[in-house]
C-alpha cells in the first residue's frame, strides 16, 4: 500500500550549508517511526524540510502518493501535516484554555476541546493556568495538544522528551501513544533510541544529513556498530 508519507532522496540546505544528503524515509497509516540520530544528525531539518519550512532542491517528497515537494507549509498542513517543533514556542501570556482558542480559531475543522483535555486530563486540570508556568512535561502536551486541534493524520514530533526528566519522559510518551492509538501517524524525532523504542516499531538512523539504518527498532538497538558510529552513548 501507498505509505501516507515518503521522502525520496532529499537534498536540502539551509542558507549556503548543504545539511540533507538524499534522505529517504517513509510513514505508513497509523504507524509511529522513529528518526533517531545524535545533536546535529539532521532531524529538525528533515522534519522542517517534510512541513515544507525548507525547500529540498533535489528530491520529492509524496502524501499518499501525491507530489508535495513544492507544497508550501500551510498547504501540507491542511491536508493534514502537522509539526510540533523542538523549542516550545508557547504563548507564556495564554492560559492552555487560551493557547488552544488560538489554534482553533487557525482550523476550522477542529477537534473538539473536550477530546483534547480527555487525552490529556492534566491540561484539563490547568485549564486556567498561564501556559509560562505550565513544568516542561505539561508544555511539551500543550505543544502536542495545539497541532491536535487541526485534527491531523501525521504529526512530525521534534524531540518531544529532551530536557525533561525519566519520569516525565515516561508520562509523556504514555500520552504520545495515547495519540497514536487513536490511529494518528507520528514521525519522531529523538536522540535516544530507547525512548523512541517505547513509541516506535520501526525507524531510521540519521547521520549527516542521510539515513545509515532502518529497520525495527529492536534491530536498530541491537546494532552496536551503528549505535557507537551513530548515537552519542
Ligand atoms: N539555521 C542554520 N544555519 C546553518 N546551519 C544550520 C542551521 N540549522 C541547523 N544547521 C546545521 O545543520 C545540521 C543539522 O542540524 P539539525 O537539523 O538541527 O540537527 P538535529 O535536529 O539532528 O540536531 C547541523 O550541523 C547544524 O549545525
Ligand atoms: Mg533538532
Amino acid at each position: 500500500m501507498e505509505p501516507l508519507l515518503a521522502a525520496h532522496d532529499v537534498h536540502a540546505a539551509i542558507g549556503a550549508s548543504r545539511i540533507l544528503h538524499g534522505l529517504s524515509l517513509a510513514v505508513g497509516r497509523g504507524e509511529v517511526v522513529a528518526l533517531v540520530g545524535r545533536n546535529g544528525a539532521g532531524k529538525t531539518t528533515a522534519l522542517r524540510t517534510l512541513m515544507g519550512h525548507v525547500r529540498p532542491w533535489q528530491g520529492t517528497v509524496r502524501w499518499q502518493g501525491q507530489d508535495i515537494t513544492r507544497w508550501p507549509a500551510h498547504a501540507r498542513a491542511r491536508a493534514g501535516i502537522a509539526y510540533v517543533p523542538q523549542d516550545r514556542r508557547m504563548f507564556a501570556n495564554l492560559t492552555v484554555e487560551e493557547s488552544l482558542e488560538v489554534a482553533e480559531a487557525a482550523h476550522p475543522n477542529r477537534r473538539p476541546r473536550e477530546e483534547i483535555y480527555e487525552l490529556f486530563p492534566v491540561l484539563a486540570e490547568r485549564r486556567r493556568q498561564l501556559s509560562g508556568f505550565l513544568s516542561g512535561g505539561e508544555q511539551r502536551m500543550l505543544a502536542l495538544a495545539r497541532a491536535l486541534v487541526a485534527n491531523p493524520s501525521l504529526i512530525l514530533l521534534d524531540e518531544p522528551t529532551d530536557g525533561l526528566a525519566p519520569v516525565v519522559v515516561e508520562q509523556l510518551l504514555s500520552r504520545i501513544a495515547a495519540v497514536a492509538a487513536q490511529g494518528i501517524s507520528i514521525l519522531l524525532a529523538e536522540q535516544n533510541v530507547r525512548f523512541a523504542a517505547m513509541l516506535a516499531r520501526r525507524g531510521y538512523l540519521i547521520h549527516k544529513g542521510a539515513i545509515r539504518r532502518e529497520g525495527t527498532v529492536e534491530e536498530l538497538l541491537a546494532d552496536e556498530e551503528a549505535a557507537g558510529r551513530y548515537l552519542a552513548v
